[in-house]
């Protein structure tokens, strides 16, 4: 009634090692933290600026559920951003129903990507969903800067059609009018402000919010903007309108 859209995830395991096979319970986990992500009640929300308050995104009105867990055992160590997870006829596992259920893939390693998402456009083909890898999802037992969850959140942020930040170019365009512009990504943990050279940004960029590349202890925002985006695509006229089963 109040708008919100509750989406059903299935969780699809492909693991070589015992720690690659990563229980329910963290599963669970992260779907807790992306429902906090989502609903703005993540604890560190509290350290959202001042200045930022005003555009907050506070309720993204977006949920998750969790469907089901797919498990299969692999001889492959490594993979890579080429979509053969998501096939069994390339040792993956195949999308359940990518238009009704929201797939994740769960990999042992893929190199230094943590993962990787595909955008609204790719809503119900065979590869649309996000590809996360086992280290850095969920919390306990994930590996540290990265162990807080927010992989997930920020790979889910586009498969709803959030861009990065800095719009993946140097004051590039993100298509939200309320995020600051950024020269290019931050990393690690950054001090707040911090001040860059693109023209109109009165003050402190908004490297706390998820579409940025921090640590996951330094990011816990979307902005209002990005709210009406995400919702966008869930809305019952939207591009990912079948998940709202
Ligand atoms: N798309 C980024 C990558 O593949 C993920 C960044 C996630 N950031 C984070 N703090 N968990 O590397
Ligand atoms: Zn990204
Ligand atoms: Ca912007």
């Amino acid at each position: 009634a109040d708008g919100t859209v509750e989406i059903p995830v299935v969780v699809n395991v492909l693991y070589n090692t015992s720690a690659q096979n990563v229980s329910d319970a963290r599963i669970a986990e992260q779907i807790t933290v992306l429902n906090q992500d989502f609903g703005g009640t993540n604890s560190d929300a509290s350290k959202i600026p001042a200045e930022f308050q005003s555009v907050k995104s506070g309720d993204v009105k977006v949920r998750f559920r969790l469907a089901n867990t797919v498990r299969k055992s692999t001889t492959k160590t490594s993979w890579s951003t080429n979509d053969a997870m998501k096939k069994a006829s390339t040792g993956g596992i195949d999308a359940t129903s990518p238009s009704s259920y929201f797939n994740i893939w769960l990999v042992g390693s893929m190199g230094g990507v943590l993962g990787y998402a595909t955008f609204p456009e790719s809503a119900g083909q065979w590869n649309d969903g996000v590809v996360i890898a086992s280290p850095y999802f969920g919390k306990t037992g994930a590996t540290s800067p990265f162990n807080l969850g927010r992989t997930a959140t920020h790979e889910v942020g586009h498969y709803l059609n959030l861009r990065h930040i800095w719009g993946d170019a140097n004051c590039g365009n993100d298509q939200v009018a309320d995020t600051p512009t950024q020269t290019g990504p931050n990393y690690n943990k950054p001090s707040y402000p911090q001040n860059n050279t693109c023209s109109g940004v009165s003050r402190s960029i908004m490297f706390m919010n998820y579409m940025d590349y921090v640590d996951d202890a330094a990011m816990f925002m979307f902005s209002a903007g990005q709210r009406t985006r995400m919702q966008a695509v869930v809305t019952s006229s939207g591009p990912r309108a079948g998940l709202r089963v």
